[in-house]
């Protein structure tokens, strides 16, 4: 074990920090339309419901087993004594290379939106689907190129993320989002004032504040539980590496809650600023969720109020900040197995690291339009189809890798390790871990059973948890 590894400078550097890195694109452009589709108030009950049940414990363990096992999430198995669970650490890394590839280039669309809007709005109002489109080499006249332009700004997006990490944990990481999280949260403000202030708003925000329980169903469960853990960055071990530079006198439990209060409360209020602003401008029948909404939808809504070329501006920078303070997590939690387990040094390794994501990146956004190379997949709804590589990149995280490296840390400390381990580590700052009782149950028994759920409905139905 390293004992001169990194440490977070401060408590609130280490909160915003691992809140950055749960607040992302998932938060806002996922959030508020699985909260329409799940009958408004109803699914944020259901949702917050879910991160209090399994959302907090999950995270509450891995930042117990990285603080205990002070290394990266492969060696961190083998340090706790059972090097037979490095597995789980692999599935993690593997998981978070790929979330990375492809999460760095949308990041790089979100940048190229930022200088879009303030540069030349005009021609995203033109016709907003094409330029989207456009920008991924599908042009209005059938024919298709490489999206130059979308690559050159992922290569950006992806050096802004290796500036930070060379930088170090406290000195890089910690401080970005000192600054960058706060921003986030005033972005957020500002944006909710406008939309909730929109004539025609009211209604979009009495949908959000009625329960309409007949929306609901087994789906929309399913729906709330892999949104909740794609939001707070579980199941990718993120947390293990961020726990592995939180010293001992801090109080895991409490620092979870505020994490998960966070980011639960960016999802809410972006759910308060698209809900309400897309019923005021575009009809609620518009609402949707992912990328093709956040660039073409939203940017009609922006083209539709007063002062929206500005809203517009602020809106993809606070889908910047989102992105990269995510992005940075999931590269950081690669350079920290690269620089302990293979010895390479940080620098080189970001460097390289950041070039080899960049590249096979290239392959999501490509395939996005411009060339059509498929990806292979089996379920029980749809037999063997053959989708896009891009999404078939995304299956493979959100189907299979989020959900088994979830399940194989719920297992290891249930039953292996012994959730009396984490208890232990809980209390090590010296407060009582008051639900050491509860937690026992959730991690043993409730937690594996809805990890197994997920992964089972995604391959009988189809259901995708970002
Ligand atoms: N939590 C991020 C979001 O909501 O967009 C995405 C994410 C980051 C997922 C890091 C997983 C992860 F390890």
């Amino acid at each position: 074990m390293d004992n001169n590894r990194s440490q977070w400078g401060s408590r609130i550097g280490f909160i915003l920090a691992a809140a950055g890195s749960a607040v992302g694109l998932g938060n806002i452009w996922k959030f508020p339309g699985r909260a329409y589709e799940g009958g408004g108030g109803s699914f944020l009950i259901i949702y917050v419901l879910i991160v209090i049940i399994l959302g907090a414990p999950l995270m509450i363990t891995e930042l117990s087993v990285g603080r205990a096992g002070k290394s990266n999430i492969v060696s961190t198995f083998k340090n706790l004594g059972h090097k037979e669970f490095s597995w789980v650490g692999w599935v993690g890394v593997l998981g978070a290379f790929i979330i990375t590839c492809y999460y760095s280039h949308v990041g790089g669309w979100v940048l190229r939106y930022v200088f879009a809007y303030a540069l030349h709005a005009p021609e995203i109002y033109a016709d907003s689907p094409a330029y989207f489109y456009d920008m991924l080499g599908a042009h209005a006249d059938g024919t298709t190129s490489i999206p130059w332009v979308a690559l050159a700004f992922a290569a950006a997006f992806i050096a802004l993320n290796g500036i930070v990490i060379i930088k170090g944990v406290s000195g890089g990481i910690e401080k970005f989002n000192k600054f960058g999280m706060p921003a986030l949260f005033i972005m957020l403000i500002i944006l909710l004032i406008r939309t909730v202030t929109l004539p025609g708003s009211a209604e979009g925000l009495k949908y959000l504040l009625t329960f309409d329980w007949s929306k609901v169903t087994f789906s929309t469960i399913l729906s709330a539980l892999g949104q909740a853990f794609y939001s707070l960055s579980i199941g990718m071990a993120i947390m293990i590496t961020y726990g592995s530079y939180l010293p001992k006198n801090e109080n895991i439990a409490k620092n979870t809650a505020l994490i998960c209060a966070m980011d639960t409360l960016v999802a809410i209020l972006a759910g308060f600023i698209i809900v309400p602003g897309v019923f005021a401008t575009l009809g609620a029948d518009q609402i949707g969720k992912g990328g093709g909404f956040a660039f073409v939808s939203l940017a009609q809504m922006f083209q539709s109020m007063p002062g929206g070329r500005f809203f517009g501006a602020l809106f993809y920078l606070l889908l910047l900040f989102a992105a990269l303070t995510s992005c940075i997590s999931l590269i950081e939690s690669i350079v920290a197995f690269l620089t302990e387990k293979m010895g390479l040094e940080r620098k080189k390794s970001t460097i390289w690291l950041c070039v080899v994501l960049f590249a096979i990146g290239c392959l999501y956004t490509c395939t996005q339009a411009a060339i059509p190379m498929k990806g292979i997949w089996l379920d029980g709804t749809n037999g063997v189809t053959f989708p896009a590589f891009c999404d078939f990149m995304e299956y493979m995280t959100d189907r299979i890798m989020i959900p088994i490296c979830a399940l194989g840390c719920c297992i290891f400390v249930g039953w292996v390790w012994k959730p009396e381990q984490v208890v232990k580590e809980v209390e090590a700052c010296g407060d009582k871990f008051r639900i050491a009782g509860i937690y026992k149950i959730l991690i043993k028994f409730i937690a594996p059973v809805a990890i197994l759920m997920i992964l089972i409905m995604s391959f009988t139905s189809g259901i995708t948890l970002s």
